[in-house]
């Protein structure tokens, strides 16, 4: 009996072909499940590497596929700002070092079997800076974005995902012409899942940032702050009140962060945790609990806290007029301001000025309500490590420390004053238009230059100070520094050179 079964198996070709046929696939599967349960991203060496290029998890929610994002400015050229670049991304200001595919501010991690790419901090945390229109562009962490028109990018994705060209061939005919090199089984995944997957994607959150075309434009450099937060929270925009609809910012800078414990951070200063308000930014990147890289916001984080320094002024500083500004610096800004560059120490440093005393703009402090500060602490309620629980509304600005500051321009939390000197004049005499987005410094007034309209090439951001949101009222009074005399004036803005 033993034999002769053994026999039947042995020759049974029946059994065989299923034996072999469950043999290949598993094998198969295997082979599947290594390449579609990948989860992986390059190790970035440097510190500063893995600031421009390195991952906070977003990509595993986000992320689009590599050679989707290289396809798309050829797929939807016409959608494109104008202008004639090397890298398709280059039209809305995005950065691209010598040598690299992606821009500063990308990183790129191998999920579900595809190469995802999806943007960091150092999108609206990196900018460029020329001491003058010959001079190569210094690319400088920490600092904020002045080129990067995140707004203009946003559109043009929703437009392209709309265009009749976002089909599944014509995305990997141009993928391939972009340089991919698919093998079946990409193109099965790609046509078949991915770009659908992609396209609903980009029509829902189409659909759901609608509301930011209600909005005043943002340029370069700028955006709205907390309307993202609404939006995800599945708030109805259209119900929001006007007065609480334009919550449009300049980037911050964000270095030296030990020395800010403590302080009410952002804008408004509506949050004294450092820790929470980089878990909160990294929300802007789509990294939420289930996503979030903790590892690599970690050592983001150690970053910021004490390497991440603005760099020395790179121009002649006149150290007699500068001795005299700091005369003047002590007797006015020091108590809000702090010490110096290096020393935030102060009476009122990162404490919230009323409203109606400083007097700039209302919007971006409107546009943070009662209720979503609330809706904020209880966001991630089942993750009770990563829950907000420091975030709240106040009434006013926060009185910030200045390092890094002749990086900061345009100034004010709207990015609304164009140079120090204008913001050292009442807001009468401020410049009512003028353009964003250009990076040469105009060292005479501290700022960059803001009067031309274009730079090689890429269409500046014209900013109407009329428009809600970009009003450029505020700071001014004999504190403020707006009643002091030219030379004063010079001498201040020598001294704020040293920062
Ligand atoms: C989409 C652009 C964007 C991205 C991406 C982004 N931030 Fe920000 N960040 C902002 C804006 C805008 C503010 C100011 C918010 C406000 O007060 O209205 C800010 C504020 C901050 C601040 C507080 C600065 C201060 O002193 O008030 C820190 C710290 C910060 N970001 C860190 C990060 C880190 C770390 C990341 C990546 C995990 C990141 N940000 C990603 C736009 C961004
Ligand atoms: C009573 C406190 C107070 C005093 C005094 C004060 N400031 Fe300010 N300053 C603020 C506040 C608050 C803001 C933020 C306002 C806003 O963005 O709407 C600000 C913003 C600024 C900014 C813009 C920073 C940026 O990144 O855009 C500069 C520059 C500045 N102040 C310089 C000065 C100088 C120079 C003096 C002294 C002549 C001075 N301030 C006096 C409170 C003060």
């Amino acid at each position: 009996m033993e034999d002769n079964k053994k026999e039947k198996i042995k020759y049974n070709p029946w059994k065989m072909g299923v034996l072999i046929c469950l043999g290949l696939m598993s094998v198969f599967a295997l082979y599947l499940s290594m390449r579609f349960m990948t989860d992986s991203v390059d190790y970035q060496v440097t510190e500063e590497d893995h600031f421009k290029y390195g991952s906070t998890g977003g990509e595993r929610l986000a992320g689009i596929p590599v050679g989707i994002w290289n396809a798309l400015p050829g797929l939807c050229r016409r959608h494109l700002p104008k202008g004639d670049f090397a890298h398709g991304y280059e039209a809305f200001g995005f950065i691209y070092e010598k040598g690299k595919d992606y821009p500063v501010g990308s990183s790129i991690r191998r999920h579900a079997g595809l190469d995802r790419v999806f943007l960091n901090c150092a999108t609206c945390h990196a900018g460029l800076v020329r001491t003058s229109s010959e001079a190569d562009p210094m690319l400088v962490l920490g600092m904020p974005s002045n080129t990067v028109d995140l707004q203009a990018f946003q559109s043009f994705m929703f437009n392209c995902v709309t265009d009749e060209r976002f089909n599944p061939i014509d995305i990997i005919t141009e993928a391939e012409a972009a340089g991919a090199d698919y093998d079946l089984i990409d193109k099965i995944t790609i046509g078949v899942v991915v770009a659908p997957l992609v396209k609903d994607l980009l029509l829902l959150l189409r659909d759901r940032f609608s509301y930011m075309a209600e909005l005043p434009r943002f340029g370069p450099g700028r955006y709205d702050t907390f309307g993202p937060a609404k939006v995800l929270m599945n708030w109805d925009m259209s119900k929001i009140p006007p007065a609480e609809q334009v919550g449009v910012v300049d980037y911050p800078s964000i270095w030296n962060h030990s020395k800010r414990l403590g302080m009410q951070l952002h804008w408004d200063g509506n949050n004294i945790s450092v820790e929470e308000r980089n878990r909160s930014a990294s929300f802007g990147t789509w990294a939420m609990p289930v996503t979030l890289d903790r590892q690599s916001i970690k050592r983001i984080e150690n970053w910021i806290w004490d390497k991440a320094q603005p760099p020395k002024y790179p121009l002649p500083i006149n150290l007699e007029l500068s001795k005299k500004g700091a005369v003047i610096y002590q007797a006015l800004c020091r108590d809000c301001h702090g010490e110096n560059g290096q020393d935030f120490t102060g009476k009122f440093v990162g404490e919230v000025v009323p409203i109606k005393q400083i007097g700039t703009d209302r919007n971006r402090l409107d546009s943070y309500t009662y209720d979503l500060a609330v809706n904020q602490n209880t966001l991630y309620a089942g993750f009770e490590k990563d829950r907000f629980k420091h975030f709240r509304k106040t009434w006013g600005y926060a009185n910030m420390p200045l390092d890094g500051l002749w990086l900061r321009a345009p100034y004010l939390h709207n990015g609304s004053v164009p140079t120090l000197r204008d913001l050292l004049s009442p807001a009468a005499e401020r410049p009512q238009i003028f353009y964003r987005g250009h990076t040469v410094l105009d060292s005479k007034d501290l700022g960059f230059v803001h009067t031309k309209p274009t730079e090689k090439g890429r269409i500046l951001f014209r900013i109407d100070t009329r428009v809600r949101g970009n009003g450029n009222s505020g700071h001014e009074g004999f504190i403020y520094g707006t009643e002091l005399s030219e030379p004063d004036k010079a001498a201040l803005i020598e001294y704020l050179k040293t920062f």
